[in-house]
């Protein structure tokens, strides 16, 4: 149970006799946010200095987020819109009270004033702070009070059941579990969704491919293996008709020919071959035809069974198997009659479609329903949020989908804000660049499992550089594979979303400074160091003043911005920023130890000073979706650990 609540705070920094200048404010955390207690005592004396209010004051106190910028920063137009910068830094630097409780005298720097803690109180305030929060420091709801939490839906992952788990599919099932931990951190109540692209003409092109290429036998041995290379074949089959339509179409622009003769042509083309066939098999899905439909589900079964599989071994799940083929004829309809009601949408050729330009796009057309009467991508999923708001009345959605859908989100977005505004104010489409060489390297026909396989496999080579750290964290199996998944998270997770994906499993096996197994790596030293030795933070004034020393200090330092960090990602949502911070930690932990060289004598206050590093460790490691591979059962290597 946690000692540090409103007046466990209050007392502590008595205490440090400190109280007088940490005033209330209502914009401070200072239960969650340790760097709040600074920001507010900041905030009230620039107030005082500058003569501006202190809530002001305190909006525009920065956070650097590199301590050797300061840990907090006050761009001077800010708190003074019209001050000359460098008269009022001279001025605030003279006028700072030299004893101050909480910090050392400002530096100027440019239009920023840099603020640095007073290396005496931050031992003695982060130490208890941290371990008192343990798994909670870093999350976002003030413990004191029961917010009601607000309901989030993500979906993310949603690959489609006829072809391969793509790159852009991977990068969406981690950045959306990201996503995910990050609102339940907040105190938000998440439903992880995936939305299968299980319906269409893919499916019935598979269909009309099963009975030309399906094997029952192929199909028993390895079921979705058989199904992607049935695919892949009548793809290929495909392929010349399909380049006969586009050609047609190509030339129909350049010569500028009649719509309606072009129109007929094409459809003269897809009365026959595989494309009569595949719109014949669609319809009878569509109408329920009892063959395809079995066919649709046995498909669609055993896809799901092997992504299944894939999710478990990443340690993701989902709450709710969705797909494009759930989406109820009945919804759509009344998706459709509201466009109608509206004036927003209008038949031409026998499709149903919006005119973009009528709700203030400057181009296109967004189909509803084809000429063949069949819904869309489009009609669907603006269905689905209707079925999705009903089912989990969400305060807020977000689909985690690559870039390659951002015309039809925007198109979506739009005819939704038009339909209902205040439903359509809780979307957000989380994008990121779609390109990826998951699928040149992992070559045709390869499962979802495969991703897995070829990073723990790439876990066997690790160089020699990083052979001692390698033997710390032990050798065997479970771990090897542990050190892959890790090394694979991280790799996505510290990509900019709007860089390509970058699967790359020759970088996979490395130590280097923020990567997967490297965090574990130190995360393991921790659990090391610690063993055998009791940590309290009944600490002596000895012991804090140990913690006083500069590169302890500063390793408290950082670990005092975790929270920040964590707020931050929160509103970028852009989880590269975690990585780069734990880099940060573990690089700090190492000029700790290093000095530590020779004879390693863990002190009480050490003890706790590893403690806190290896709560906030733990607590990144896990909202990044790593399991510390020293939580795995096994035997650990008896190789000592390596400095
Ligand atoms: N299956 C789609 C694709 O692979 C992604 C689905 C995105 N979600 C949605 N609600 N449209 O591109």
């Amino acid at each position: 149970m946690s000692t540090l609540n409103t007046s466990g705070l209050a007392q502590l920094l008595e205490g440090l006799s400190v109280i007088e200048s940490t005033p209330p404010f209502s914009d401070a955390h200072v239960l969650v946010n340790p760097l709040d207690v600074w920001r507010s005592a900041l905030a009230d004396l620039l107030a005082r200095l500058v003569g501006c209010e202190s809530s002001d004051a305190f909006k525009a106190i920065q956070w650097p987020n590199n301590i050797f910028n300061g840990d907090l920063s006050v761009p001077l137009p800010k708190v003074s819109p019209r001050c000359k910068p460098a008269e009022l830094s001279s001025k605030l630097i003279n006028e700072f009270p030299k004893d101050h409780s909480l910090f050392d005298p400002p530096l100027p720097d440019g239009v920023h004033l840099r603020f640095f803690l007073k290396l005496d109180i931050v031992p003695r305030l982060l130490i208890p702070y941290v371990l008192d929060r343990e798994h909670t420091y870093g999350m976002g709801s003030e413990l004191d009070t029961v917010e009601s939490s607000k309901k989030l839906v993500v979906e993310s992952s949603s690959p489609n059941i006829t072809n391969e788990f793509q790159g852009k599919h991977l990068r969406s099932t981690v950045t959306g579990a990201f996503v995910a931990r990050l609102y339940e951190n907040k105190g938000w109540e998440v439903t992880r969704m995936t939305y299968l692209g299980d319906w269409g003409k893919p499916i019935a092109l598979l269909y009309v491919g099963w009975g030309k290429f399906g094997s029952e036998e192929a199909y028993q041995a390895d079921p979705v293996g058989h199904l992607l290379d049935v695919y892949h074949k009548i793809e290929e089959a495909f392929q010349p008709e399909q380049a006969a339509t586009r050609e047609i179409r190509d030339k129909a622009v350049k010569e500028n020919r009649d719509e309606a003769e072009v129109q007929l042509e094409m459809e003269a083309l897809e009365n026959q071959g595989i494309f009569a066939e595949r719109n014949d098999a669609f319809k009878k899905l569509e109408d329920g035809d009892e063959t395809l439909v079995a066919f649709w589900k046995r498909v669609r079964e055993a896809v799901i069974d092997d992504y299944q599989k894939f999710y478990d071994r990443l340690g993701i799940r989902f709450d709710d198997y969705s797909g494009e083929s759930e989406v109820k004829a009945e919804t759509m309809a009344e998706v459709e009659q509201v466009l109608k009601d509206k004036g927003l949408s209008e038949e031409s050729a026998g499709a149903w479609m919006v005119d973009m330009t009528k709700l203030g796009a400057r181009a296109g057309h967004a189909i509803i329903r084809d000429r063949g009467g069949s819904s869309t991508y489009l009609l669907r999923d603006l269905a689905a949020v209707l079925e999705r708001s009903r089912k989990y009345s969400f305060d807020k959605m977000i689909y985690v989908v690559a870039s390659d859908n951002s015309v039809h989100f925007t198109q979506m977005f739009k005819i939704l804000e038009a339909m209902d505004p205040e439903l359509e104010k809780k979307l957000q489409h989380v994008k990121f660049n779609d390109a990826s060489k998951m699928a040149a390297t992992l070559g045709k026909g390869y499962k979802p499992e495969a991703i897995l396989d070829k990073c723990e496999e790439a876990m066997s080579s690790l160089p020699d550089v990083d052979a001692d750290k390698a033997a710390a964290v032990g050798k065997s199996d479970i771990i090897l594979k542990g050190l892959g998944t890790s090394a694979l998270l991280v790799q996505e997770l510290s990509t900019r979303s709007a860089s390509a994906h970058a699967f790359d499993t020759k970088a996979l096996p490395s130590f280097k400074l923020g990567s997967g197994p490297d965090l574990q790596y130190w995360y393991t030293k921790l659990v090391t160091l610690l063993t055998d030795h009791a940590v309290t933070t009944a600490l002596s004034d000895e012991d804090f003043e140990a913690l006083t020393e500069d590169d302890r200090a500063n390793l408290l330092r950082v670990l005092a911005q975790y929270p920040e960090v964590v707020n931050a990602t929160f509103h970028s949502l852009e989880p590269s920023g975690i990585v780069t911070y734990l880099a940060s930690v573990t690089e700090q932990l190492s000029d700790c130890l290093d000095e530590e060289e020779g004879e390693m004598i863990v002190t009480p206050g050490f003890a706790a000073l590893l403690e806190a590093t290896r709560i906030v460790l733990r607590n990144g490691m896990k909202l990044l979706g790593m399991v510390p591979v020293s939580d795995l059962p096994q035997e650990r290597a008896d190789t000592p650990v390596a400095g």
